[in-house]
């Protein structure tokens, strides 16, 4: 009876590096390969695997690992293509048929490879995005042909007439004077025989366009341009290449201006049909003109493209106080707005975009210098459908002017667009708030993923801030496959550190002269943290052994600075940043000493090298590291530490820091910091008293004491300030000021006031550990921790997470004194489970689905209140 016997396990999700298959133009000669197996079969664990590299089987290996494991054969050349495929055996004595082939090519792994010359317009020096074209006959039928493009500013690149690729923000951000990216594009279906043209429009982008709040342009360059080479392979083997160059004509489109911050202007009577097609009439276009843009090296893209990912329509038409018409989406999001309209010849439409309103009108003072304005007119006629393709808005309200005829929501549709990873968290628990809370941190993430991790997506900032992503990457982790973006992030993170260490609290870091060194404790600390968060959370050893240098050189710098005293000067720190206390116009008063804030960051990035250099294999750096940091916890502890373990700032901040830095030394200390910690929430009203720094730590700091109900019942505290406050004033993402929107409607009169950060939303990555029940017990989840803790009434929670082995999840459910446990252990992992309303007895577990279902022990609170 076959159905019996347990399903043969399959091999699934293959990667290389951190691309499925195609993984077309990828950068690494020798890409890490990576897969899961996929069995029910109880206890699964892998004892070998075979490679398969085009055809030839590499041999048996007798090893359990299947995350990152090195590349097995002769690195790539460039342009070479590798069929991988790989089969592996169970400590079972099960075995997996070979998987389904990845595809890896590389991309053009050296800078002689390019003919391309960089191309723009003799009459550039405007803002005018430049449409450029090139015409070309195939010599006969074309077997093969790949498109490798980058720009000097944003692009859209097509092949007669058909958009190549879904890339949209190509070739995104980095820090272009050190690095830029190219995109490799599969365009073998797109040449037809004959005639053809290539044709691409760009736009300023982040290289010319305005950045930050000093609205800076030309930070890159004045130029805008393309380089473009597409190879075709005829059947023979004979290759041709249509370079940019010379030969190339451009003219300008039909955008008047195209800017990040300030939306597009386009006029549709000046579009020209068919201008990327053959026989258009080149009438007004010139020869483009070479160029030398200061570009670093040409690199191939680590993380994914930025794309549209979603589509939302209009929930509801408004009419404001002075009469205007106001769509609202429903949800605070970040993308654009495309319509469809009809209407006469030079009709303008318009469309001004904000996060909220204010007394029923368009609240766009927060968006500072950033017009967010997107024009259209119309060409007239028959029905014409536009959206823009150079800018990007934050926004949940658009206000339309000029629209001919009755308005239709049905005409509008909001595009949602950001780095293209994969989901890979979901949470959700029987309170609807904390749903609602998760599900605004999901879409803070989404707004803010737009190929760099910022602040904020609307205003005239959105800048790669350190610190922000410091304190949210944990969170980001779970919820999205984050490590090839991220990844891509470390290399400019890297390329941007000072020629002594420093690490500037923004990348790409030349938006503003004067910060291209700037350092702050919590920010500049993300060259230490978010390497480490991804050998944590994706067992990603390799990233972190690139990035150890870098890690070091930033401690280097922070210990030379700070010489005997160890801990950081009396000098300005961003600190806990929007503590709550904070007035609107001074974000960095907080109620906790920013020098002591910023001290304890020494000790945590200290103590993380020496982490990172025992992984390494480092044995003499991780002992000098570990002394440091060591010396640093008694300084620390020496200058503001009281024998009890009180702290002179006697705030949440200070003691969560403390608890989860490990700063203490007696456990004593440590207990008494956790019931003064506790004690300060509740005589706060267990109203958040944290800002940028204590917001992420404070609940695990709870929770590492035992005080897991406290914290429970400050997550669910409504009152303002709190997490659950914007949540009752309707917010659907995560707002940067915890009272952004007042109580009694009105934004928050700082100039600073963005209604998307995630930095707040940290606080995810409790939730999944602590409400949801899985934390890694292992880099990479290889071993996991599944300990849900109930409390503040909570009934039941769900968590699942598709681990770098496979999937995990952890359900709970509480009915009066009988609860049920349901945990997955991806296979090729084990798991630690601790259940809740029992003593705390951890149960090893092996892979696959294990259930409990038991009366919880009375004397074990898994309730409501914490007494007060
Ligand atoms: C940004 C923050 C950032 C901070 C630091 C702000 O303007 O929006 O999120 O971390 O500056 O100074």
């Amino acid at each position: 009876m076959t159905e019996n016997l347990p399903a043969e396990p399959v091999v699934e999700r293959l990667r290389a590096e951190y691309r499925r298959s195609p993984a077309r133009g990828i950068g690494e000669a020798t890409p890490r390969l990576s897969w899961i197996t996929s069995t029910p079969a109880p206890g699964w664990a892998q004892a070998a695997y075979e490679i398969e590299v085009d055809g030839e089987a590499l041999g048996r290996v007798e090893d359990d690992e299947s995350v990152f494991v090195a590349w097995p054969t002769t690195p790539l050349r460039s342009r070479e293509e590798r069929r991988v495929r790989v089969r592996v055996w169970g400590t079972d004595g099960s075995a997996a048929p070979w998987s389904e082939p990845l595809v890896v090519e590389a991309g053009l792994l050296d800078a002689s490879e390019w003919a391309a010359a960089w191309i723009t317009a003799p009459d550039d020096g405007d803002e005018r995005p430049r449409r450029f074209r090139r015409t070309f006959t195939t010599a006969g039928p074309v077997v093969k042909a790949r498109l490798y493009v980058t720009s000097a500013g944003v692009h859209e690149i097509a092949l007669n007439g058909h958009a190549v690729g879904d890339h949209v923000l190509a070739p995104g951000w980095t820090a272009y004077g050190h690095r830029l990216r190219y995109d490799t594009h599969d365009v073998t279906a797109l040449v037809t025989a004959g005639e053809n043209v290539v044709g691409a429009t760009v736009a300023d982008g982040w290289w010319r366009g305005h950045l930050s709040w000093e609205m800076n342009r030309n930070v890159y360059g004045d130029r805008i341009g393309l380089l473009a080479q597409l190879e075709l392979s005829y059947q023979d083997g004979t290759v041709e290449v249509v370079a940019t160059d010379g030969t190339w004509l451009v003219a300008p489109g039909p955008w008047d201006t195209a800017d990040l911050y300030n939306g597009e202007t386009y006029d549709a009577r000046r579009a020209d049909r068919g201008w990327a097609e053959p026989g258009f009439d080149e009438i007004g276009w010139h020869a483009a003109a070479t160029f030398e843009p200061a570009v670093g090296a040409l690199v191939a893209p680590i993380g994914p493209p930025v794309r549209r990912i979603d589509e939302l329509p209009v929930l509801d038409v408004l009419s404001s106080p002075s009469g205007r018409t106001i769509l609202d989406f429903g949800q605070n999001l970040v993308g654009w707005v495309r319509f469809s309209v009809q209407g006469e010849s030079g009709t303008t439409v318009t469309l001004r975009h904000a996060e909220v309103l204010e007394r029923g009108e368009l609240g766009t003072r927060p968006l500072r210098n950033a017009e967010a304005t997107d024009r259209y007119t119309l060409r007239g006629g028959a029905p014409e459908t536009w959206e823009p393709s150079f800018t990007f808005h934050g926004f949940r309200y658009v206000e339309v002017a000029g629209w001919p005829g009755e308005l239709d929501p049905a005409a509008f549709t909001a595009i949602v667009i950001h780095s293209d990873m994969e989901p890979t968290g979901t949470f959700s628990c029987s309170h609807e708030l904390l749903n609602q809370l998760h599900r605004n941190v999901v879409w803070s993430m989404r707004g803010n993923v737009v190929d760099v991790p910022t602040d904020c997506p609307q205003r005239d900032e959105r800048l790669g801030w350190t610190g922000d992503l410091q304190v949210f990457a944990p969170a980001a982790s779970f919820l999205y496959d984050a490590d090839g973006f991220l990844a891509d992030w470390l290399e400019d993170v890297r390329a941007s550190q000072g020629p002594d260490g420093q690490i500037p609290i923004y990348v790409p870091a030349e938006p503003i002269p004067g910060f291209r060194f700037f350092i702050a404790a919590g920010w500049s600390d993300a060259a230490t943290i978010v390497p480490w968060v991804l050998q944590d959370r994706y067992g990603d050893a390799g990233r972190l052994a690139r990035q150890y240098d870098s890690m070091r050189r930033w401690v280097d710098h922070v210990r030379r600075r700070n010489g005997a005293r160890l801990l950081w000067p009396e000098e300005f720190q961003l600190g806990d940043w929007l503590d709550p206390t904070a007035p609107p116009e001074n974000p960095s008063k907080a109620q906790t000493d920013a020098v002591l804030v910023a001290s304890a960051y020494v000790a945590r990035s200290a103590q993380l090298v020496a982490d990172a250099a025992e992984l390494l294999g480092h044995g003499d750096a991780a002992a000098e590291y570990g002394q440091f940091a060591a010396a640093v916890r008694q300084a620390f502890r020496d200058e503001y530490v009281a024998p009890s373990g009180r702290i002179s700032s006697d705030s949440p901040t200070a003691y969560a820091l403390a608890i989860c830095f490990g700063l203490y030394e007696r456990p004593e200390q440590r207990r008494h910091a956790g019931a003064r910690l506790a004690h300060l929430l509740r005589r706060g009203h267990h109203r958040i008293a944290t800002g940028f720094l204590g917001t992420p730590l404070v609940l695990p700091a709870l929770t590492a004491v035992g005080e897991t109900a406290t914290a429970y019942r400050v997550i669910t505290e409504e009152s303002c300030p709190s997490w659950l406050y914007p949540v009752t004033m309707g917010a659907t993402t995560i707002w940067e000021r915890w009272d952004s929107l007042r109580p009694d409607g009105t934004i928050n009169p700082g100039e600073m006031t963005s209604f998307n950060h995630y930095a707040f939303g940290s606080v995810a990555d409790w939730m999944h550990q602590v409400i949801g029940g899985i934390a890694p017990a292992a880099p990479g989840y290889r071993r996991l921790r599944i300990a849900p803790v109930p409390g503040a009434g909570l009934t039941s929670a769900s968590c699942t997470l598709m681990t770098p082995y496979g999937r995990a999840a952890c359900r709970w459910s509480l009915d009066g004194m009988h609860a049920t446990v349901e945990a997955e252990v991806p296979p090729n992992t084990t798991a630690a489970v601790a259940l809740p309303g029992t003593d705390g007895t951890e149960h090893d577990v092996a892979a696959g689905t294990h259930r409990w279902s038991y009366e919880v022990d009375a004397t074990v609170d898994t309730s409501t209140e914490h007494p007060t």
